[in-house]
């Protein structure tokens, strides 16, 4: 059974992110996702967004769709990011998203897939949603990292870092070795285009004594090296959805529960907000605060 990582009700931007001492993880995410992600486009799909901390790098797509499973983290990102009508908030969980097929022209995942139990299904998913060509950008957590190695080899961890299957270090908290996922993009028809190596120095002294603008200059400078070899805790990959036909989209969002189109908007006596209603199995999505749920279904009386 697909096991979720819940944030609901977390604290997750300030306990995580907020004096500490991240700036320098922020920092070199940023860096790949300007070197990876194409700057324009039509829409963009972010998965597991969070509060929505990289947002501004998006600023060149005409719509932007920050979605995530827990709905006080997409709460808190409508909070944070203030009133923006290019961007849509939607409250999904990346194993059955509410949109139909080759809906965006790129999408994001950062720090997201090492809470995934089912790697294949959520790239599918993301495969299913993306044109012909569309671009992903996806991070994961590395089990051959040289910290794990290191400890490895002193005998202060019982996992390999060199066997290929993810391992759960922590309940809900996985790594990934770099051939056994760039197999799961090929079986789920993402081509992978480049690699970057995140957090070379990610090392508490280093952080603690160089300014970090200079620890982010100089990973900057190495993170190409990913399309050779991957030895840091964080990986980037980008890559194209292979699709036969250049299908384009209709529609928007879609059931998650019937998966059909046909989904209309309207008021109910007994729902808060406004419900979209599918035609086809009757199940209402609740709309309300500006944030579509497509996580608890709705039942109509
Ligand atoms: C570590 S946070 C990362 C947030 C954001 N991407 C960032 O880097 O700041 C992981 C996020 O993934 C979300 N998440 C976990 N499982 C999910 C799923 N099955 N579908 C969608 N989102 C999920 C969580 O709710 C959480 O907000």
């Amino acid at each position: 059974m697909t096991r979720i990582c819940d944030y609901e009700g977390s604290n997750y931007r300030t306990e995580f992110w907020e004096n500490q001492n991240r700036a320098y993880e922020d920092g070199v995410e940023r860096v790949a996702v300007k070197k990876m992600l194409p700057p324009t486009g039509h829409r963009l799909l972010e998965i597991g967004a969070g509060f929505g901390r990289l947002v501004d790098l998006y600023s060149g797509y005409q719509q932007i769709v920050l979605s995530d499973y827990a709905r006080t983290q997409v709460e808190e990102a409508r909070q944070y990011l203030g009133p923006n009508d290019q961007i849509v908030y939607v409250v999904a969980d990346i194993y059955n998203l509410p949109f139909v097929d080759n809906l965006f022209d790129s999408t994001m995942m950062i720090r997201v897939m090492h809470h995934l139990t089912d790697v294949p299904d959520a790239l599918g998913e993301i495969h299913r949603i993306l044109q012909a060509d569309g671009t992903s950008l996806i991070e994961y957590a590395n089990k051959r990292n040289i910290k794990a190695i290191t400890r490895w080899l002193l005998r202060q961890q019982n996992w390999h870092p060199f066997e290929h299957e993810p391992i759960e270090f922590v309940e809900m908290n996985f790594n990934f070795h770099p051939r056994w996922m760039h197999e799961q993009f090929a079986q789920a028809g993402l081509h992978i285009n480049s690699k970057r190596s995140l957090s070379h120095y990610r090392i508490e002294l280093l952080k603690k004594y160089l300014p970090t603008d200079l620890l982010v200059r100089l990973d900057a400078w190495v993170q190409p090296t990913g399309n050779y070899w991957q030895f840091t805790p964080s990986i980037i990959v980008e890559a194209q959805a292979q699709k036969e036909n250049q299908t384009s989209a209709t529609g928007f969002f879609r059931c998650p529960q019937c998966h059909n189109h046909d989904l209309y908007l309207t008021e109910h006596p007994d729902h808060e907000g406004q419900l979209f209603v599918c035609h086809t199995c009757q199940v209402g999505w609740s709309y309300r605060d500006g944030i579509y749920d497509f996580k608890t279904p709705q039942a109509l009386s």
